[in-house]
């Protein structure tokens, strides 16, 4: 069974009561951080509300639990001008490389809980499993555990395993050859092309001599594709061909670009625009 550690500071007991509610359904360990200053009354509002603007790290007592421990830490915090309370921010920076996985809940007047998980997530370099925001008039309520059903949901859900763990995105450039930079690309042409004409070429059985229109311009092009095609299929037919690659002689003629396509189970598959364009067309 993954063991669970709730941490949370509370200034006017609105997350505290909220942390002791998840508590007793996770049966948990439980940590309350201690500010080392009196925040109370209206100075008290004043000093938190600074501290929070300024992303200040105030001092608080030790803590006694170790993260380390632990499978997962549900930190509990006040939203304090839309962002995590002070003494969450202290107890974040001194911990932050303990956690293995996270979930958070926020107690807040009207909103600021979203901004709050992002620094939470921005601070720890970790997504949070679960997430709730609570309104403190909500939190009075007698339906509390109801309101955190479905953060409860997911941390029981990570508890017992099922929580798809949090794989790093596999890369698959790891298996690609030859990556090429955005640079090396641009420097290749795709244009579309009309194929005007297409014949035959004596002695060649692969080949077929293509005429092509690029709009203001027609190149004649040799395909290897004449066991495939027959040439008066592909008449007026719109096809992308390479347009800057250097002239080649095959046969005693000159090829002045290279068609594309797919190289099917069963030979060579042309490509075709889904639409009518302009030849010439840059493909891109
Ligand atoms: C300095 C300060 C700033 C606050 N800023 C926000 C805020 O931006 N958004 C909000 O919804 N509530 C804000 N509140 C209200 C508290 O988030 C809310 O009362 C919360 O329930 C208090 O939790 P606690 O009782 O655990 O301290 C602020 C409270 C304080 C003291």
């Amino acid at each position: 069974m993954k063991k669970i550690l709730i941490v949370y500071y509370s200034r006017t007991g609105t997350t505290k009561k909220v942390a002791e509610t998840l508590q007793k359904q996770f049966n948990c360990d439980i940590e309350e951080i201690i500010s080392a200053k009196n925040r109370d009354g209206f100075m008290g509002y004043l000093l938190c509300g600074r501290e929070a603007t300024l992303k200040n790290l105030p001092k608080i007592e030790s803590n006694i639990k170790n993260p380390e421990n632990y499978d997962l830490i549900i930190l509990g915090t006040p939203v304090w001008g839309w962002n995590i309370s002070s003494p969450i921010r202290t107890y974040l920076a001194r911990n932050k490389s303990k956690f293995k996985n996270i979930a958070a809940f926020c107690a807040m007047g009207h909103d600021g809980d979203r901004q709050s998980f992002r620094e939470i997530e921005k601070i720890c370099g970790k997504k949070l499993i679960a997430k709730v925001g609570i309104k403190t008039k909500n939190a009075r309520k007698e339906n509390l555990e109801e309101q955190l059903e479905k953060f409860i949901l997911l941390c029981d859900k990570f508890i017992k395993g099922e929580a798809e763990e949090k794989k790093p995105i596999e890369n698959h450039y790891s298996k690609t050859e030859n990556i090429i930079s955005i640079d090396d690309f641009s420097k290749i042409q795709i244009r579309i092309g009309k194929i005007l004409s297409a014949e035959k070429i004596n002695g060649a059985d692969k080949l077929l001599k293509l005429k092509v229109n690029f709009g203001g311009e027609e190149r004649q092009i040799l395909a290897g594709i004449a066991q495939y095609y027959n040439p008066e299929d592909l008449v007026n037919k719109e096809c992308p061909f390479v347009y800057n690659l250097a002239p080649r002689t095959m046969r005693g003629l000159e090829s002045q670009g290279m068609i594309l396509c797919p190289s099917g189970e069963n030979g060579p598959v042309l490509l075709h625009p889904d639409k009518e364009i302009q030849p010439g067309s840059m493909v891109k």
